[in-house]
């Protein structure tokens, strides 16, 4: 079990399979991209399928979500999700992806066991699309949520975060959009993650600057107490549901205390945090043939190190030097 001196215990194990990306949002990274990691440096299949193999039959990990940068950019994806749908016990097994290329993968993945996709997207304006990922993708994504709902990768759930000035206005043009195509949508605060440093507290659209957006056009009552559990997304039933809307307010409604996530980088090392200042290295042992059971014992050690929570909202909080494509979300 991986347990922290809090009590808490990590049964979802986020794995981010490559830093890169095919987009620029300008929230996460310069136009340039970043320096990528080097291939040498990456896990390979076979060690991210050993991790996980470790991490499910002797960690207590329940779920596994496959993170990027953008996932789909890994050859070996669906290779990687065929084999840990053969593990014993078997975790569900989830995506996050900017949807580009799903239109091609879709079927595939869910052959290969995957259960469901998470994807971004910002805007149902295309132009406005551009803007903020400077690549005109914008069709791509929509032909790949298409894709993956008729493939059965659902619930599909969409990931919107918004920028002021650019997409701010577009929350309930994009919930009435989202109930009418059945996918869930989430509205994701921003988060100071993006590799420039360029996140500033008054700038960003909170949480509830979202609902009262919302309100203007739909009825939102609060989920039942309880139906949360330890996932980020608070959620409303809009119009008395059957639909719902999340809102992921790290910034502004911390939901630390019920985490239950554990992550691993796509160059091995343990996260225990989105906003860790330290990691623990897995590739290290991996590549010197430490036994499953020196690798689990790593893995809690680091695990029962922590910390309470992030306090993104407080003065003494700093942005961990890893960006947010690297870590994988
Ligand atoms: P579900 O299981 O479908 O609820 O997935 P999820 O919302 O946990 O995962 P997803 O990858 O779609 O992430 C949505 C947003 O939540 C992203 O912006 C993540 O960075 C953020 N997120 C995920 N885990 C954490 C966390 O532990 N802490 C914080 N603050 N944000 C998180
Ligand atoms: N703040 C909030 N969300 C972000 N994402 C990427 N960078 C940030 C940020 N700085 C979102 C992506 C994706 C999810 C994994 O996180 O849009 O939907
Ligand atoms: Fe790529 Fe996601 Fe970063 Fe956008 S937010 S550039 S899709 S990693």
């Amino acid at each position: 079990m991986l347990i922290d001196t809090y009590g808490r215990v990590a049964t979802d194990l986020r794995v981010s399979l490559t830093d890169r990306c095919n987009l620029r949002c300008t929230y996460c990274m310069p136009e340039e991209g970043l320096q990528w990691l080097a291939k040498p440096d990456l896990l390979t299949d076979d060690e991210i399928v050993r991790l996980i193999d470790i991490a499910v039959r002797t960690l207590g990990i329940e779920e596994v979500r496959f993170t990027g940068g953008e996932p789909l950019l890994r050859p070996g994806l669906v290779g990687i999700v065929e084999r840990v749908a053969a593990l014993a016990p078997r975790p569900q097994m989830s995506l996050t992806t900017n949807g580009i290329g799903l239109k091609r993968t879709a079927t595939a993945l869910k052959a290969a066991g995957l259960d469901r996709v998470n994807v971004s997207l910002d805007t149902l304006r295309p132009e406005v699309f551009k803007t903020l990922t400077r690549r005109d993708r914008h069709k791509d994504v929509i032909e790949g949520l298409e894709a993956a709902h008729a493939a059965g990768l659902t619930p599909v759930k969409i990931n919107s975060v918004l920028m002021p000035g650019l997409n701010d206005d577009e929350a309930p043009d994009l919930l009435a959009w989202a109930v009418e195509h059945g996918y869930e949508l989430r509205f994701i605060e921003q988060m100071p993650l993006d590799a420039q440093h360029g996140w500033k507290r008054d700038g960003m659209v909170t949480a509830g600057d979202i609902l009262a957006s919302l309100r203007t056009r739909f009825d939102l009552t609060p989920e039942d107490a309880g139906a949360r559990g330890s996932a980020p997304a608070e959620r409303w039933l809009v119009d008395g549901g059957p639909h719902r809307v999340g809102v992921i307010a790290s910034v502004t409604r911390p939901f630390c205390a019920a985490c239950d996530r554990t992550r691993l980088t796509a160059d091995g090392q343990i996260r225990t945090c989105l906003f860790a200042t330290e990691e623990t290295d897995l590739r290290a042992a991996l590549r010197s043939d430490a036994p499953d059971e020196e690798i689990a014992r790593i893995w809690k050690l680091a695990m029962w190190g922590k910390k309470a929570g992030a306090g993104l909202d407080d003065p003494s909080f700093v942005q961990p030097d890893r960006p947010m494509s690297a870590i994988g979300g």
